[in-house]
């Protein structure tokens, strides 16, 4: 089947000088630089913060601090699922071995199953979200919002350094 390539892989390709399709076989290679390493960590961190900012808005919501927008809900849920979905090509190369400062635990390589799994908990939640918010539900959308909530705070715990 042929993968999906997410806009975020073209780009980390495109930094690292390869091509999209050889990101993937890269995940064993052991002769990635430092510089691309960091081009690897740094498209990582952006997708998370692009995470926060998605899910930023909807925290408030849940809250009742911020007034309900279901189609906003919608439109945000729909973002996280395809970031959410792109985590996995972002995380095939283990880049634990490089003194780059960043939070990934090196146990995620070694855990990788586990790992999968939390990413794909956070893409199912937020298409539980997206359908509660074309649904324009007020209550299932605060409910759903818990949940991916949830989803991204038992990653952290795991594999997510202080
Ligand atoms: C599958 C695991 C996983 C899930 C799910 C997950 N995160 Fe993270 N998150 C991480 C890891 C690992 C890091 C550390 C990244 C690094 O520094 O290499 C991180 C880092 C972050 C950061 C800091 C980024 C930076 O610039 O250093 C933010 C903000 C964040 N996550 C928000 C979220 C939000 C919001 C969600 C849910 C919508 C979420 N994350 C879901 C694993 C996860």
């Amino acid at each position: 089947m042929m993968k999906l390539v997410s806009i975020k892989t073209a780009i980390i390709a495109a930094t690292i000088g390869l091509s999209a399709g050889a990101m993937g076989a890269m995940a064993d290679e052991t002769s990635l630089d430092k510089a691309q390493a960091k081009a690897v960590v740094t498209a990582r961190q952006d997708a998370f913060e692009e995470l926060k900012d998605l899910m930023a808005p909807l925290g408030g919501m849940a809250r009742g601090k911020v007034d309900m927008d279901a189609g906003l809900v919608a439109k945000n849920a729909a973002q996280m699922a395809t970031v959410s979905a792109s985590l996995h090509e972002m995380f095939e190369v283990d880049t634990s071995g490089f003194d780059i400062e960043n939070r990934s635990d090196a146990k995620i390589w070694s855990s990788m199953d586990d790992f999968t799994a939390k990413i794909d908990a956070l893409t199912q939640a937020s298409g539980v979200l997206e359908a509660a918010g074309v649904a324009g539900d007020a209550g299932g959308i605060k409910k759903a919002i818990v949940g991916v909530g949830q989803t991204c705070k038992s990653c952290h715990t795991e594999y997510r350094t202080e």
